[in-house]
């Protein structure tokens, strides 16, 4: 990843982000509420470089705040996006792919799905999310792959907090992941970024 990027998002985070109580970081004026356009580009251009070389096919992400990310990755990749939904569509109801997501933040259970129609076992996957924590949005993304018969390729996250368990989550499954930037602590109310190369390679 360059480090320019690197260096950049990080000054965004120190200079916009807010920590909220114990391990939750507020970033509304560029990822998760408003969004910048161009760091967003930015991003995108981040990850299709990192996964150029792996035959992704579809990028997947579970909506909201994953569409942004996910859409420029995908635009960058040339390939579609497809974001699982969270809620029951009036034109979406049957042929769905289906699992469910616990958040940890919001103490709530979602159903997410993906149509039939959009997924299939000759795709290869770049699931891309705004924040891994827990990693129960990726768990609910792998599921569905999973009954798809899709290939996994990586995952791709803005922002990881490698203090909760979604990091090892996905390194024990040996699938790649690239974390744009990534939370080692809070420490007072500011972020202390982790630099810690675990990544595993892009074969
Ligand atoms: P997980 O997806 O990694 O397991 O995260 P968890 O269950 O802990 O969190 C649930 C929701 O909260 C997810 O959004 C996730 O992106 C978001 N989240 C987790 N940690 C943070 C944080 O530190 N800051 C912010 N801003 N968000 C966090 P979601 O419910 O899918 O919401 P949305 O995508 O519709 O906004």
């Amino acid at each position: 990843m360059e480090e320019k990027f690197i260096k950049r998002l990080e000054e965004r985070i120190d200079a916009e982000g807010r920590v909220l109580g114990e391990d939750i970081l507020k970033v509304d004026s560029f990822l998760n509420h408003q969004v910048d356009p161009e760091l967003m580009q930015a991003m995108g251009d981040e990850f299709a470089h990192y996964f150029a070389d792996m035959g992704i096919t579809k990028v997947l992400t579970v909506e909201s705040s994953g569409i942004a990310p996910a859409l420029m990755a995908s635009l960058s990749l040339s390939v579609p996006m497809v974001f699982a939904r969270k809620h029951k569509s009036l034109t979406l109801t049957d042929n769905l792919y289906t699992a469910t997501v616990y958040s940890f933040t919001k103490q709530t259970e979602n159903t997410i799905s993906i149509s039939k129609s959009f997924l299939s076992a000759d795709d290869k996957v770049l699931i891309i999310d705004d924040f891994l924590a827990n990693g129960q949005a990726v768990n609910g993304l792998l599921d569905i792959c999973e009954a798809a018969g899709a290939t996994v390729g990586g995952v791709g996250v803005v922002i990881e907090k490698r203090f909760q368990r979604g990091h090892q989550f996905i390194v024990e499954r040996h699938i790649p992941l690239l974390a744009l930037a990534s939370i080692a602590s809070f420490d007072n109310g500011h972020v202390v970024f982790s630099h810690e190369k675990e990544q595993i390679n892009v074969q």
